[in-house]
Parts: structure tokens; C-alpha cells; sequence
């Protein structure tokens, strides 16, 4: 059985899933748009939505999803792309009234998303304003349910010009969480081809790429039982995963057959390059090190202010992946000068511990060593008040360099306006 249907797209009514699907299939995710409300003929017989009175829509749906939840894991996840219309004078609020429905047969309801189009289709007018949004309505089969989140955060490492380079602590090294609304432009022409288009409201792929990476792993099963144009089967075969899909109208099928093997190769190299994520894995690295700078200045500071001993230098030795808990990067602090030792390590016990340092999620190892040569290697010198800068042509025996690091950070003021 799981063979046959695995990466198919089925001429079958979505009312018949659980004819046609076994709950052991073990759906990992959902990522649908269901046929507008009587608005759109898709040119088959027993379509949803089309001709039926909004009860009768509204209770297709909920079985649909009803039969969607059996098949779904337990981890498993819902994505419903759903918009208001407008009916007899005043708008109808399908997304709230569908959730509502999918809550009695068991999905919860975790998030409300807004996907900010850049443009609309003509018809789709709500009264005076234009319309700019649709809503994403995300659910869970369990309240245990996958999320790869770390993988579709916004990271730039260009924006490390920004005030934040200031507080690397404060900034999330895998980048800034997403929030709920999604700026995604709909499909145009060129990147579908005409045949494409006369198929309306292709989803975008990269929306669609979002939601697959979040809710699934390679080799996991995604679900589309309104495939229209299979922009959902499609972004999963490039992304690896397996999918099903249910669609009517025999013309749309055909075109994603086409489509896909048109497309495949090119977009799976494009999801190889996108999954070694380097860019994600710089911008990790570059906050690091800056935590790891800040945070001997910082020490230097503190150590200067408790102990009243200012004659000594740190350099910092990056020594990679941290297992301890909350832990994020081993850093070995080398305190260099001739110091009252028991003195400055007492200190340093009990500052680790609180804030702000015990919040830069760094393992610090501590050395002493009374002096150090530093030449041949490519180093950095840092005065005690600035981090974002480093001092050109330091002379490493000079008093003001307090901070010797192998990163080069060299910012100016304006940097952070
Ligand atoms: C809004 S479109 C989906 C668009 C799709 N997400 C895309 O990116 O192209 C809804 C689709 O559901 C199909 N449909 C309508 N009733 C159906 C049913 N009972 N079973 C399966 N598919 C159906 C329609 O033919 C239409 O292609």
C-alpha cells in the first residue's frame, strides 16, 4: 500500500483519503489550500466547495481534516492557507469558523499566521481597502509536535553592522526567530510559466519551502489533498521528502507531472547548497566571537574594578563546540601579567556565575601566565572600552591593549546608527 501512493499525485476526491490511505502511512505534515468557497468552478465533478451550500463546505472540510488527522503521526502538523470573502454585504470568516470545526474533531490550533502578499488578485476585493494578506492557520496533532525552527531563522551577517554587534549576547546565534507574519510575494509568470498561471493562486515555493522544513525531516511524508498545481508535492520532492497528493482535475495533474520533471534537478542541487546552510553557520560563528571578545572585556573591567590590579592582559583562545549545558563555545581566557593569582581567580568564580557573564553561553577555561610573546601569528589588540574596533598597528606591550584575540572586528560609531 505505501508504496503505490508514495510520491503520486491521485485523481481522487480528498473525501476519500482514508479509502485510500492506511493510518500506518504516518503523515508527518499538511500543507494545503482548500478550493475557495463557491467562488472558483475548478472544472471537475465533486469538487468542495463549488456549488454547495457553506454548511455543506464547511463540513467537507472538517471530515477531510477529520480523515487527515488518522493518517497524521503523532508529531504531525497542519498547515491551512485560508482567507475571509465577502458575502451578502459582510465578511465571512471561514478561517476562524474552519478552525473552529477542525478543533472539534481533535487538531489544535498552535498559530495564527498573516502571509503579507506583496500584490493581489483583481477579484479578491473586502470592501474599500485592497486586500494584502491571507491567513496561515497552523495546527498539531499533539501538544508534543516537530518544529525545526533553528532552520528557518533570519540571519544575515551583513546586519552585524548593526547596534547589536554592541551586544552579541543578546542576540540569538542561530539568528531571529520568525515571526508571525510572512512576507511572501505570489507567483508570478515568469517564475511559473504561462500554463502555470491559468491555474490561479499558486502558492510561493519559498513560503511552502518554510513550512516543509519546519514541520518534516527527509524521507518523511507530506500531504497535499488539494495538490492544485503541486507546489507543495513539487518543493517536497525537492526537498527530499516523500509526498501524496489528491487533485481533480485530470489538466492540473498533468501540468505538475511536467512541471516537476522539468524542474527537479535544478531545484534539489539549489536545496543541496541551501541544507549546508553556510550562511546560517557564519553568522553563528561571527556572534560567537564577538561574545567571546565582549566577554573578556568585560571581565577585564570587573576584574579592575574588584581587585584594584590592572596589569594584566587577555588572551583569548576560541576552542570550539561547548557540551556543557546552556553552553554554546569553549573559550580559554589566558590572563597574562604578573598578578595576585588567588586574588584575580576568586574574582573570576564568582562573576562567571552571574550576569551578564553567566548569559553569554560560553565554557570559559582560565590560565595564568606571568608574560607571553605575541608575534607571528595574525592578532588583534582591544582596549578595555572597545570591542567593535580593533586598535591598528598595536603595539601588544602597551598598557591600553588589554584584549588579544585572533578576530578582527573593526567597526566605527557611525556602524551602529
Ligand atoms: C486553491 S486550489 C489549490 C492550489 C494549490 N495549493 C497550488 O499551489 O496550486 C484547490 C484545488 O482543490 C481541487 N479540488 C476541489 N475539490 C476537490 C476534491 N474534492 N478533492 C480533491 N481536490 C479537489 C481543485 O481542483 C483545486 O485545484
Amino acid at each position: 500500500m505505501r508504496k503505490n501512493i508514495l510520491n503520486k499525485i491521485l485523481k481522487k476526491d480528498a473525501r476519500s483519503i482514508l479509502d485510500t490511505v492506511s493510518p500506518e502511512i504516518e503523515v508527518a505534515t499538511t500543507i494545503t489550500s482548500p478550493p475557495y468557497y463557491d467562488m472558483k468552478d475548478y472544472n471537475s465533478d465533486n469538487q468542495v466547495g463549488y456549488g454547495q451550500s457553506y454548511n455543506d463546505y464547511l463540513n467537507d472540510l472538517k471530515s477531510i481534516f477529520e480523515g487527515v488527522l488518522k493518517i497524521t503521526r503523532k508529531d504531525g502538523t497542519l498547515w491551512i492557507i485560508i482567507d475571509t470573502f465577502k458575502r451578502n454585504n459582510q465578511v465571512v470568516t471561514l478561517p476562524f469558523d474552519l478552525s473552529n470545526k477542525l478543533k472539534e474533531v481533535g487538531w489544535l490550533l498552535q498559530d495564527v499566521i498573516i502571509w503579507k502578499k506583496d500584490k493581489t488578485v483583481p477579484w479578491s476585493t473586502n470592501g474599500f481597502m485592497q486586500r494584502k494578506f491571507e491567513y496561515i492557520l497552523f495546527f498539531s496533532k499533539s501538544a508534543e509536535y516537530k518544529s525545526n525552527n533553528d532552520n528557518v531563522r533570519i540571519y544575515d551577517t551583513s546586519h552585524l553592522k548593526k547596534w547589536w554587534i554592541k551586544y552579541p549576547e543578546r542576540y540569538n546565534p542561530k539568528g531571529k526567530a520568525l515571526d508571525e507574519v510572512w512576507e511572501f510575494p505570489i507567483p508570478t509568470q515568469g517564475s511559473w510559466g504561462d500554463e502555470y498561471i491559468r491555474h490561479f493562486c499558486p502558492l510561493p515555493q519559498s513560503m511552502v519551502a518554510n513550512m516543509i522544513q519546519i514541520s518534516s525531516d527527509e524521507n518523511d511524508i507530506v500531504l497535499d489533498p488539494f495538490a492544485g498545481s503541486g507546489t507543495v508535492l513539487s518543493q517536497s520532492a525537492y526537498m527530499k521528502r516523500n509526498y501524496i497528493g489528491f487533485e481533480l482535475n485530470a489538466e492540473y495533474i498533468k501540468m505538475f507531472k511536467d512541471y516537476l520533471k522539468k524542474t527537479l534537478i535544478k531545484n534539489r542541487e539549489e536545496y543541496e547548497l541551501f541544507r549546508q546552510n553556510t550562511d546560517q553557520d557564519l553568522f553563528e560563528k561571527r556572534i560567537l566571537e564577538l561574545r567571546s571578545l565582549k566577554y573578556a572585556r568585560v571581565l577585564t573591567i570587573s576584574i579592575e574594578k574588584i581587585t584594584k590590579q590592572n596589569n594584566f592582559k587577555i588572551f583569548v583562545v576560541l576552542k570550539g563546540k561547548s557540551e556543557a549545558k546552556n553552553k554554546l563555545i569553549k573559550v580559554e581566557y589566558q590572563i597574562i601579567g604578573a598578578v595576585n593569582k588567588a586574588d584575580i581567580n576568586d574574582t573570576i568564580s564568582q562573576l562567571i556565575e552571574k550576569p551578564p557573564l553567566s548569559k553569554f553561553g560560553i565554557e570559559p577555561l582560565f590560565k595564568f601566565k606571568e608574560r607571553k610573546k605575541f608575534d607571528g601569528k595574525k592578532l588583534y589588540g582591544y582596549t578595555k572600552t572597545n570591542t567593535y574596533s580593533h586598535v591598528k598597528h598595536p603595539d601588544f606591550n602597551a598598557k591600553s591593549i588589554r584584549v588579544i584575540i585572533e578576530i578582527c572586528v573593526d567597526l566605527n560609531e557611525n556602524d551602529y546608527l
